[in-house]
């Protein structure tokens, strides 16, 4: 019981340490939230959103599951989308994935480890469109690197091609969607240089002109 009592005790340091710095915070922050960001992360408990782009409570709004995967009829991935944009308001959604990702891994790997499987699923397809791009890599480690990165901006389409996005849009709202990176190693982030901000946008990320 010691480990978990434990959470307890640091919570009443943690909210006396932001009182005493601003004592009316948790007051303001009751009666309202207004992030400027959706964050779409994974589970992974060495990529806490907050902390790493160092944003205080009430700043982003956050969604996190195993491999920041955006499946097109997961509700609740969508409902997270949809009340971002349509009752906050946020001007930004960034998917952000991480190096070392376990999720991807198993899913680059095949394994088998139970009723997962079903949700990597999505993450090995991601594999399997972009497979000639990772059998050119020579050592799994960078497969995996690659597989992770991929996974975002598969991830990044997934969100921009939601009804909910695209309805926004032709309301005229403002919203980018980008894709992120986390190097676990450096605890630095990298932009994978695809952002989406509107339908042509889309268009062009999703069949792009060959070269
Ligand atoms: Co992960």
């Amino acid at each position: 019981m010691k480990n978990i009592s434990r959470l307890f005790a640091n919570n009443r340091a943690w909210a006396e340490e932001m009182t005493r710095q601003d004592p009316d915070f948790f007051r303001r922050l009751a009666r309202q939230q207004s992030p400027q960001y959706l964050w779409i992360g994974c589970s992974d408990s060495r990529v806490p959103a907050n902390q790493i782009v160092g944003l205080p409570p009430g700043e982003m709004f956050v969604h996190r599951n195993v491999a920041n995967v955006v499946v097109h009829s997961d509700l609740n991935c969508l409902s997270t989308i949809q009340y971002a944009i349509e009752v906050l308001r946020v001007g930004h959604i960034v998917v952000c994935g991480h190096y070392g990702c376990g999720g991807v891994l198993a899913a680059l790997r095949n394994e088998r480890s139970g009723l997962i499987d079903n949700w990597l699923r999505h993450v090995q397809d991601v594999g399997r469109k972009n497979r000639a791009e990772l059998d050119q890599l020579e050592t799994q480690p960078r497969r995996h690197d690659r597989l992770c990165e991929l996974n975002v901006l598969e991830q990044v389409l997934n969100v921009s091609q939601t009804t909910i996005v695209r309805e926004a849009w032709l309301k005229g709202h403002a919203l980018a969607v980008h894709g992120w990176i986390y190097n676990l190693d450096d605890g630095l982030l990298r932009d994978l240089g695809l952002s989406v901000a509107s339908e042509r946008e889309l268009e062009t990320a999703l069949y792009p002109k060959p070269r």
